[in-house]
């Protein structure tokens, strides 16, 4: 035990509780393996902070989106005063009107907020001004070349620095590259006049959150954090605790920039690997699938990652470029990251010549087949489109003259190259397509469009009992 918290590596899970017993009462419970016990240990967490400031802290969130929502209704929750803020009024109007893309819990949640007076959503940077701590949780995507596009960090953190007042503290948890806290945060401020740890307080926490990911919540989870000075880290851990399953301080911004970049790379490496092995055990006719839960019936030394169309959403896909990125500046080429983005950045294509093998195989020429596409989102039971590889999929077999048509049970229509798409949210007959092209199993999804198809192709690897099925 450290400081009377059980150590990471022996820590299983970890859950914060709020109960209201003749006045709140927050505890946090640490679930932990002790040789093969596993033991629960109950702390109040940060209840003198807690007690202390929650009447009267207000916290900013820059950028309501996949992070920055949930995380202003963690704080909601914890009955704290929010200051939502984003660019976008269509974005707002989402929120306003209920309906943005959250788990069942978030919805209630913001049921809630919307309507109470603490929870405040506008447009104008200036209403940050009376927040305590902010949070920006804007998006830092790549361009069409794979480059960082910080656009909406900086001008997030313009505004910042602008309004930033005494006393306040801001804490970067977009990812982005090692150094970006420090050159469009801490600088700025400096030369605004202030001392960070003193009369201001700045820290880097990458955000961990899994949307749809109903095991593991943001509230399990714990974050990483490393501030400006052991003043900015201490201040901020103390805030972020309150909505986090605890913290792990380190010793620089840097350093809690770059873990960011490691988790993501580490995936991508993963999931890389784990179509080449899907490939090469299709190849030899083994099933990949028994191979990867064989290997990870090893319970040390080994995570199984599971082969599919490709990644998307806003963070393996673009993650690992930052590094690369910033690397190139340095003339330094990591091989083993730069071959794994490669091989995730051409997937989608890879899966566009099965498609056309698998119906030459029939007899049928990709030109002119009807394919129907399932599931457009990048993954499960989210509506989320943003670097899906079923988007360069349907691309591919578009110019290779495919007569395309979507099924996707939570996204309602998507524009490609010009053309609008409205996607199907029923297929009364499976079986008049050529191929099912499968690219992500939404749980709401007809699973007799599989069984009824005259071929699948399993990008996802998860439809072992559909007949006339084929995997990449
Ligand atoms: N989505 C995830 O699963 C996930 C997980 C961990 C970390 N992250 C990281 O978190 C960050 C945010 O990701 P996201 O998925 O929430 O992005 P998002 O695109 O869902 O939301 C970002 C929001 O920020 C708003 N915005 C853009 N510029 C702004 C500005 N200058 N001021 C205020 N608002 C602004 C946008 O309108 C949008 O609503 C990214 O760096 C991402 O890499 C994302």
């Amino acid at each position: 035990m450290i400081g009377g918290r059980p150590q990471l590596d022996s820590l299983l899970r970890v859950t914060t509780s709020c109960a209201s017993n003749g006045g709140l009462k927050y505890r946090r419970a640490w679930h932990t393996r002790e040789g093969s016990r596993i033991m629960t240990i109950f702390q109040p967490i940060d209840r003198d902070l807690r007690e202390g400031v929650a009447d009267t802290l207000t916290v900013g969130i820059v950028g309501l989106g996949y992070v920055g929502l949930p995380t202003a209704l963690a704080f909601f929750r914890s009955e704290i005063r929010v200051v939502g803020l984003d660019v976008s009024e269509e974005r707002l109007r989402t929120i306003r009107v209920g309906q943005p893309d959250l788990l069942p819990s978030d919805h209630d949640r913001l049921r809630d907020a919307r309507e109470s007076d603490t929870f405040v959503l506008t447009s104008d940077p200036r209403d940050l001004a009376s927040c305590d701590l902010v949070i920006v949780c804007v998006p830092t995507p790549i361009d069409e070349f794979e480059v960082p596009d910080l656009r909406a960090l900086r001008g997030a953190c313009e505004s910042l620095v602008k309004i930033a007042r005494p006393g306040q503290s801001i804490v970067l948890t977009s990812t982005s590259y090692v150094g970006s806290t420090r050159d469009l945060l801490v600088a700025p401020l400096e030369k605004r006049g202030f001392t960070p740890g003193q009369d201001i307080f700045v820290a880097f926490s990458p955000e961990r959150i899994d949307p749809a990911n109903t095991k593991f919540g943001q509230e399990d989870v714990p974050r990483v954090i490393g501030g400006t000075t052991p003043a900015c880290t201490a201040k901020i851990s103390g805030y972020l605790s309150l909505i986090c399953g605890g913290m792990h301080e380190v010793s620089s911004i840097e350093a809690a920039e770059m873990t960011k970049l490691l988790e993501n790379t580490f995936r991508a490496v993963n999931i890389s690997l784990a179509n080449e092995f899907a490939e090469a055990a299709n190849v030899l006719g083994i099933d990949p699938i028994e191979v990867v839960q064989a290997a990870a019936t090893k319970p040390f030394g080994f995570m199984p990652f599971y082969p599919g169309p490709g990644v998307g959403g806003h963070c393996i896909p673009c993650d690992p470029h930052y590094l690369l990125w910033q690397l190139r500046k340095v003339q330094m080429h990591p091989s083993v990251t730069t071959a794994a983005m490669q091989g995730i950045s051409t997937r989608p294509a890879r899966i566009v010549e099965r498609a056309a093998e698998v119906l030459a195989a029939r007899g049928k020429s990709i030109s002119g087949a009807k394919v129907l596409l399932a599931g457009v989102a990048y993954k499960p039971d989210v509506a989320d489109v943003r670097e899906s590889p079923a988007l360069r999929i349907i691309e591919g077999l578009v110019h290779r003259g495919a007569d395309v048509a979507i099924y996707d049970t939570h996204v309602e229509g998507l524009e490609l190259e010009g053309e609008y798409y409205i996607t199907e949210r029923e297929i009364p007959h499976p079986e008049s397509y050529d191929l099912v092209l499968v690219a992500c199993l939404h749980s709401t999804m007809d699973e007799r469009v599989f069984t009824k198809a005259q071929l699948v192709l399993d990008a996802t690897y998860q439809l072992p009992a559909a007949p006339n099925r084929l995997v990449p």
